[in-house]
């Protein structure tokens, strides 16, 4: 069986504050996309990487993937969740089995190191409902009301922030998007939908270096990350 790489890449960001879509701004010679993708095109268990783009990019074409094999794009949805479920589409439409897996990665996380890979890969001997990496919460966790006012604290130790790559068997995952979406459910990550369907995903330790650009403030600790090595 292989292992694809899915990279939602659709969005605008409009937390960013920028002409730009943010996976299209630089970090030294290079845009977001581009470390997020070679993360996984550095990877010798990584077998194609599909990008999920807008239908109004204008910018892909000027990326160095054009000539590369192993990545493939397709046009992604209006919300983070049907651009992924475009790109497991696209994969079962061309050579996709029911026994392939599958990495989504957000192209907003430029700092994924292949250690973090490793550990997914691994993971799924002992995880057949497929895995997220995740942090711990630093901060006390406070559940509050509408009206910004505290209702009690949370066990912090309960309490696990998701990042991605999130792993998952290819045929389960697609089942149980398109169910979660059909039933109107909000699903804002992979495992989401993995719940809704019943599974019990694992969860993986990831790295609080694997930051998602999100707002201006994000781009200077990325790079920092990625000028000071992210291993
Ligand atoms: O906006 P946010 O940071 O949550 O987006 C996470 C990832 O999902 C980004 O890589 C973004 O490009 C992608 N996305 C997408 N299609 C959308 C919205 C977001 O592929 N419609």
């Amino acid at each position: 069986e292989r292992i694809w790489a899915v990279i939602p890449a659709a969005g605008i960001g409009a937390r960013m504050n920028s002409d730009i879509p943010k996976q299209y701004l630089k970090i030294e010679d290079k845009t977001i996309l581009e470390y997020s993708i070679n993360r996984f095109l550095e990877h010798s268990k990584i077998y194609k990487v599909v990008v999920a783009l807008s239908p109004n990019d204008s910018y892909w074409e000027e990326l160095p993937y054009k000539d590369n094999p192993r990545v493939l794009t397709t046009t992604g949805g209006v919300d983070r969740v049907d651009s992924v479920a475009a790109a497991l589409a696209f994969i079962r439409e061309s050579e996709g089995a029911e026994s392939d897996w599958v990495m989504v990665h957000d192209a907003a996380r430029p700092c994924l190191s292949s250690r973090h890979i490793d550990n997914l890969i691994t993971s799924k001997e002992s995880s057949p409902d497929g895995a997220t990496l995740a942090v711990g919460a630093i901060d006390t966790v406070k559940q509050a009301n509408k009206r910004q006012t505290i209702e009690k604290t949370i066990d912090r130790d309960m309490v696990w922030l998701a990042q991605t790559p999130q792993f998952f068997p290819l045929g389960t995952l697609k089942h149980a998007i398109d169910s979660a979406l059909k039933e109107g459910q909000t699903v804002t990550d992979e495992a989401s939908a993995m719940e809704f369907a019943g599974y019990h995903p694992s969860l993986v330790i990831g790295s609080r270096k694997n930051i998602k650009i999100t707002e201006q403030e994000d781009l200077l600790l990325a790079s920092i990350w990625l000028s000071h090595g992210i291993d």
